[in-house]
């Protein structure tokens, strides 16, 4: 499969056209922004390490329920994905509270929540993907009702998958960032990636982190974390 047109250039993707009209490559980068993308950097390995561990799991959410984008991987950092559209509106699914949770809402980091939280987020840039309802995403005119509750549906599918998978691995899922798009029929699928960039995983044994908070808060060690969790995922048990 060749690359035609770069269609969209993401701070950690790239994703470009393909002779097939139905299809897109898209192609993992080492680059890694925080804060909105005040803070940048390459980590080493990243874009394949990503590739990897997201061409493992979207099989295996396939079988469990979730239509994807996903085709196949085609080298070290690319991958071939059905083409859709992104629905603008990030979902957020939490277990534990962390990061902007703890901060908005004043509670401790690893507090465990009775049941998992759903948030959604407008998918900007500029703006830095504002916290939303789901009123606004249909007033706004970027996804319908019908969507949305199917949105929500397939999140806790994930959501049902990841949370033992990565448990008989040895990590706790925290919270994780999914993305959704439109096939040309209108089927909303999981997009995007499920990687250490886009989820918060912590060592069940330790409270490790082996996510990209190793690199947002300077903990050192991101490269391995990184290594670490695609020899966890793809771990046959
Ligand atoms: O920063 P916050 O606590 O809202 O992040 C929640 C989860 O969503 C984390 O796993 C983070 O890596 C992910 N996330 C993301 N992309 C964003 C915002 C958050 O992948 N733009």
């Amino acid at each position: 499969t060749t690359r035609g047109e770069l269609k969209y250039e993401g701070k950690a993707k790239r994703v470009y056209a393909t002779p097939h009209p139905g299809e897109y490559i898209v192609e993992y980068k080492d680059d890694a922004t925080a804060f909105n993308g005040v803070k940048k950097a390459q980590i080493g390995g990243k874009g394949a390490i990503n590739n990897a561990i997201t061409a493992h799991l979207f099989p295996q959410l396939e079988q469990a329920g979730v239509p994807t984008h996903f085709i196949e991987r085609l080298s070290d950092t690319e991958q071939r994905v059905r083409a859709v559209t992104i629905i603008p509106v990030e979902v957020i699914v939490r277990n534990v509270a962390a990061g902007s949770f703890s901060k908005r809402l004043g509670i401790e980091e690893g507090t465990v929540l009775a049941r998992p939280v759903v948030e959604y987020c407008y998918k900007s840039d500029a703006l830095g993907d504002p916290l939303i309802n789901t009123d606004t995403a249909v007033a706004l005119g970027w996804a319908t009702p019908e969507e949305l509750t199917r949105i929500r549906e397939l999140a806790l599918k994930v959501q049902a998958f990841l949370v033992p998978y990565f448990a008989a691995r040895g990590v706790r899922l925290i919270d994780f960032k999914l993305e959704f798009g439109r096939l040309a029929d209108g089927t909303v699928v999981l997009a995007d990636e499920i990687s250490p960039d886009t989820c918060r995983f912590w060592d069940a044994e330790t409270n490790e982190k082996l996510d990209k908070d190793r690199f947002r808060r300077d903990l050192g060690g991101v490269e391995d974390a990184y290594s670490e969790m695609l020899a966890r995922v793809t771990r046959e048990l």
